[in-house]
């Protein structure tokens, strides 16, 4: 029996263009013993899987379903069974890699599997290894600068629409909102009340065949947009 505990990666696959992993993200997923993935219990489809597969062809990538709730008690328990098949490969000492979209200490899954291994095994070595998260990509994308000189940049999740973003304006020259799918009218009618509906951009699907970058965002107000979009609002210029 071997008694050494394997490592948990946590691995930042990049936002959504297989180009977009690191060269380390690849080293180490050829070298564990499994592969998981972190998917909706609604569609079982998981973006960093198909990342990953780009690269790694018929490796096999064993999906965690999870469900898109914020029903705190639901999400434990998901995370409690998906914890508990992780150990299964760690106590035979072998490695295993949860691959996550973007970056792993970024609004990830990976923070919710590491706090449920944690609380069976507290002991179990865990390395993060980190990827570019979808808002650097964005940036890059529309050769938008985040910051410059003294100014400062806040991340916000677009999970309570514009609320948080009020406030935040208020103290940061340049902000991004993640999760803006559902609450994107909010978010506009709180970008308009504030006079920076110009100061604005929307990015959409990034590196996948429909990526969108969209300037003018009254074109948006009313239509559902994808899961995968963000805002970058830039108080002074916008380039
Ligand atoms: C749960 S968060 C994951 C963030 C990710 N860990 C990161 O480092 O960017 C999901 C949100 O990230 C943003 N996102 C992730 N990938 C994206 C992409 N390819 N295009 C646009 N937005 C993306 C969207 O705002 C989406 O609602």
């Amino acid at each position: 029996m071997k008694t050494r505990c394997g490592t948990l990666y946590g691995i930042g696959v990049g936002p959504g263009d297989p180009d977009l992993i690191t060269v380390k993200a690849l080293r180490i997923l050829k070298s564990v013993s499994a592969i998981f993935a972190a998917s909706s219990t609604k569609n079982g489809y998981s973006l960093a899987e198909t990342i990953v597969k780009k690269h790694l062809g018929y490796t096999p990538v064993e999906r965690m379903p999870f469900p898109m709730t914020r029903d705190k008690e639901l999400l434990a328990k998901h995370w409690e069974a998906n914890a508990g098949r992780v150990l299964e490969v760690l106590n035979e000492g072998d490695d295993a890699a949860f691959v996550t979209l973007g970056d792993p200490s970024t609004y990830s899954t990976f923070t919710y599997l590491v706090r449920s291994v944690r609380r069976i095994a507290p002991h179990v070595p865990v390395v993060t290894v980190p990827g570019i998260t979808s808002y650097h990509a964005a940036a890059a994308l529309s050769n938008t600068p985040l910051t410059e000189g003294e100014e400062s940049f806040h991340l916000i999740s677009g999970a309570n629409g514009g609320r948080n973003l009020r406030k935040i304006i208020e103290s940061s020259e340049n902000v991004v909102v993640l999760k803006t799918y559902k609450y994107f009218d909010d978010i506009f009618d709180t970008l308009e009340d504030l006079d920076l509906v110009d100061r604005s951009i929307l990015v959409s699907r990034m590196g996948l065949e429909d990526e969108t970058v969209v300037e003018d965002l009254r074109s948006l107000k009313g239509k559902t947009l994808p899961y995968l979009s963000l805002v970058i609002i830039k108080k002074r210029n916008r380039t």
